[in-house]
């Protein structure tokens, strides 16, 4: 490779590691495996070290995790929380061994003690005079999340430490879910139609990342300790007799950890460790080896991101063979089309898989996996198995798998907006897989708003098939009898729903088109159209012009303040589906639409999250800022899919850029005084 190519690899390589950091760390929500991550990391260094010149000042290399989120108060470690280097076999731990033999100018390798590495969230408890005084994450090894309140929930996490302790102390260790705790909450936030997780690390972090720790005491935690970073006095001279320690101070340390005499005692170990690892309750995704001697680790110190005196030597990932029966497309309650992989059952490291995800399209078409290959299927530390390709030397499938163009739960119109890899049902209004999760949008509280019709009674109605879609509320006193027969319903509780109900039959037009649930139209875009279009039959007569690709109609929705193309494709893709448009005429017969009225700016801003960027000509950020504020905006730095707008100043950069791409509503400085007023 050229020095120019190993440049622009390294920039890519840099980006694409900084991608998937802020992915793990930041969202909990990995696109890649750890095994694929940990091949980029490699590939990085291998291409450093063949050009030690270009290594660059952001190189994955010396970063460590991901910045702090915003949301948490940021907290210093005292000493940095450093990574560690991995194995991937004999070999890799060899040339850790030889290494620290010359490091130290040993003829031997000291003694070393091995402890599972635990697959959670690694976190830095500071204690002074024994009393546990703050807390945090990792974030990018220097600063963390401050996230005190939320492990003083862990009953693993003392609030004191038993007996004598230095003045000041720094422990570490990981947080994590065991695996049955971690499948009863998917299932429970799975009935209450919330966010499912991944994996047990991904619930882990999403659990103590919570900014009310009430939800991180409900959520049954647990921690391991495991080392040291700040200590004001020296606690015991090996690793061993630190564990020890901390043991009687209260915490719980991982009882698998074994002193290692030489480098034979540790590949056996790894072996058994990867035998036993289905077995446990928890995922461990290798096992650490360290140098028990404490002043030993001293003197070995740190390169880069990862100390000289440990190595994490990763478990090869399960992987096994077998038949792809058939791709199925699963639709989930966002109206997102998921194919699955239906597989002949398969032991894959202890668990009999038979379903295995495939991502999306185009990752089907970029391994060209079609039904009827034989398939590599692969368990990571995620529980959800995936299908890695087709095994080339078996007998290959014939018919390569075609993206389906309708919902194969509702037959509507399935489409996948340009730039996204994911394909959505546009029946929104009409598709069962979708049905609750809208009915429980319809109705709440920035929507219509019926009190009474919460999420457990939508459900309740739903599985009764009284109500499939929005217009069925309004037809729910049809089983009022019925109703007062039923557990829990009295003559008043009906009574009150039914009101509830009546009362909202005159509608804004605004809460109307937010109501409809289409996709990236929310409360600020909802008013926009509002205000924009006025009546209810303009809009509609104007969304159904839009529909046309290339019409005046979509051009002059497109080009809206606030609204832009993305926006304007979601609203056609809504409206070019018949079902769609049915359901909302049988929804409107049941309405009285109020006209959309000039209201006040203070109203629109209210709640609302605004980021400036760029110069402002005609006035100061601070100016700004305090307008916003005044009415009753938010104003943040950075741009997530949180931001409500973005107001575009002169030269505005990268987070125009960001707002573009997740389709964020912008405005220029002149529409943002407008709309302040
Ligand atoms: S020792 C300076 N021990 O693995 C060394 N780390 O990839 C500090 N981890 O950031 C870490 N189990 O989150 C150590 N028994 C164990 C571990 C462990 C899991 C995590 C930890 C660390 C990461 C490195």
């Amino acid at each position: 490779m050229t020095p120019e190519d190993a440049k622009a690899e390294l920039e890519r390589l840099a980006a694409l590691i900084a991608h998937h950091d802020r992915r793990y760390h930041e969202h909990d929500a990995p696109e890649i495996t750890d095994a694929e991550y940990d091949a980029l990391r490699r590939q990085n260094a291998a291409l450093e070290a063949e050009h030690p010149t270009l290594v660059r000042p952001d190189s994955p290399s010396r970063t460590v995790g991901a910045a702090p989120a915003a949301g948490f108060a940021k907290s210093r470690h005292l000493v940095p929380m450093t990574s560690l280097d991995n194995a991937f076999g004999p070999e890799d731990f060899t040339e850790f061994t030889k290494r620290i033999r010359r490091f130290l100018g040993l003829d031997h390798t000291p003694a070393m003690i091995a402890e599972p590495k635990i697959d959670g969230l690694s976190v830095n408890l500071l204690y002074e005079h024994g009393a546990f005084i703050r807390g945090a994450t990792r974030g990018d090894g220097q600063t963390g999340e401050d996230i005190t309140a939320n492990l003083r929930t862990l009953p693993s996490v003392p609030a004191r430490l038993d007996g004598p302790a230095p003045a000041r102390i720094e422990i570490r260790g990981e947080v994590f879910l065991t695996k049955p705790d971690f499948l009863a909450l998917n299932a429970a936030q799975e009935t209450a139609g919330l966010h499912i997780f991944a994996n047990p690390r991904n619930a882990a972090a999403g659990s103590l990342r919570q900014l009310d720790a009430t939800i991180t005491a409900s959520r049954p935690l647990s921690l391991f300790a495991y080392a040291q970073g700040d200590t004001s006095d020296q606690v015991a001279p090996t690793h061993t007799l630190y564990l020890d320690q901390l043991r009687a101070w209260g915490f719980t340390v991982n009882p698998l950890s074994r002193s290692m005499p030489d480098a034979t005692a540790a590949e056996t170990f790894q072996t058994e460790m990867a035998a036993t690892r289905s077995a446990l309750a928890y995922d461990i995704d290798g096992v650490v080896y360290k140098v028990d001697d404490i002043a030993l680790q001293r003197r070995l110190g740190s390169v880069g991101r990862a100390p000289r005196w440990a190595i994490a030597w990763k478990f090869p990932a399960e992987q096994a063979t077998t038949l792809l029966q058939e791709i199925l497309v699963q639709v989930g309650r966002t109206g997102a089309l998921t194919p699955v992989a239906a597989l002949a059952p398969v032991n894959v490291g202890g668990v009999i898989v038979t379903r295995a995800t495939l991502h999306n399209e185009d990752e089907i078409a970029r391994k060209d996996v079609r039904p009827g290959d034989t398939v590599t299927v692969q368990r990571a530390g995620d529980v959800i198995p995936q299908v890695i390709g087709p095994v080339l030397t078996a007998p290959r499938g014939q018919t390569p798998f075609k993206p389906y163009e309708t919902c194969p739960i509702c037959g509507s119109l399935a489409t996948r907006p340009p730039g996204e890899v994911v394909r959505r049902c546009t029946g929104g209004l009409v598709c069962p897989a979708q049905a609750t999760e809208r009915l429980i949008h319809f109705v709440s509280r920035n929507a219509f708003d019926i009190e009474g019709l919460g999420e457990k009674t939508i459900l309740e109605f739903h599985a009764l098939n009284w109500l499939q879609e929005p217009a069925d509320i309004f037809h729910l006193a049809t089983h009022k009898q019925e109703l007062l027969t039923r557990e829990g319903w009295k003559a008043k509780s009906v009574e009150n729903l039914m009101r509830a109900i009546e009362t909202r039959r005159t509608i804004s037009l605004d809460r109307l088109i937010f109501a409809l649930g289409i996709r990236r139209v929310g409360e600020t875009n909802a008013r926009l159209l509002a205000r924009h279009y006025g009546t209810f039959p303009t809009w509609h007569a104007q969304m159904l012009a839009a529909t046309t690709v290339g019409s005046e109609e979509r051009s002059a929705l497109g080009s809206i303040i606030g609204v832009g193309p993305a926006l304007a494709e979601e609203l056609a893709a809504f409206f070019t589906e018949d079902r769609n448009r049915e359901a909302l005429a049988r929804l409107t017969k049941e309405l009285d639409i109020q006209d959309a009225t000039q209201k006040s700016a203070g109203g629109t801003l209210s709640g609302k999250v605004i980021v400036f960027t760029g110069t402002l000509e005609t006035m100061t950020r601070p100016e700004a800022k305090a307008r916003a504020e005044a009415l009753g905006a938010k104003v943040t730095d950075t741009v997530s899919k949180r931001t409500d707008l973005v107001v575009l100043g002169a030269d505005a950069g990268s987070k125009a850029k960001k707002a573009a791409e997740l389709g964020i509503a912008t405005a220029t400085e002149a529409e943002w005084r407008e709309m302040a007023g």
